[in-house]
């Protein structure tokens, strides 16, 4: 083999790493935002976002379609609101809403995990709560 030739084989041999080593970490990508809302909302809003989980007998209201958040809001994605809503924030009275208010419980589960170290659990909440606006946002239909 010639030198040029070498180093064309070598540069091949790089490019195949580097192509191989993308559809690896594709692959294998963590969807925290997904898991979280599979783990945790998909008892009642379904798994495609749509409402009718097979908790809905349960519940004295029906779950809203989360995935018409941006069509009913002009074309923009609520942040705010549905910020709110999951971390429980703009319930006037604590457990008259079918929904639970995750605000809390992610700060029971932070005390859980920081158990004697002191901690802020806001970051901690508020990271969680993000994960989960990040993938409803990508459930929204346009
Ligand atoms: C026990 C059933 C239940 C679970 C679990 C649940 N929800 Fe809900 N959700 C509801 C109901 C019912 C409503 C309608 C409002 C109400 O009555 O509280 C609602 C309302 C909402 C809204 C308000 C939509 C709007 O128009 O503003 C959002 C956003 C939402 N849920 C997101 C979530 C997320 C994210 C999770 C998981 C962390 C979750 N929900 C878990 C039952 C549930």
């Amino acid at each position: 083999m010639k030198h040029s030739e070498t180093q064309k084989f070598a540069l091949a041999a790089i490019a195949l790493a580097l192509v191989s080593g993308v559809a690896y970490a594709q692959t294998t990508k963590l969807d925290l935002g997904k898991q979280e809302y599979l783990e945790n909302c998909a008892v009642c809003h379904a798994p495609s976002g749509k409402g009718g989980g097979p908790y809905v007998d349960f519940l004295r209201k029906s779950p809203p379609d989360l995935t018409q958040l941006t069509k009913t809001n002009g074309g923009v994605f609520p942040v705010n609101r549905v910020y709110e809503t999951i971390e429980g924030a703009n319930v006037p009275s604590h457990g008259s809403r079918d929904m639970p208010i995750w605000g809390q419980d992610y700060r029971i589960k932070a005390a859980e995990y920081y158990v004697d170290v002191p901690y802020d659990p806001e970051p901690y909440v508020r990271a969680r709560i993000l994960t989960l606006l990040e993938y409803i946002n990508r459930l929204q239909e346009r």
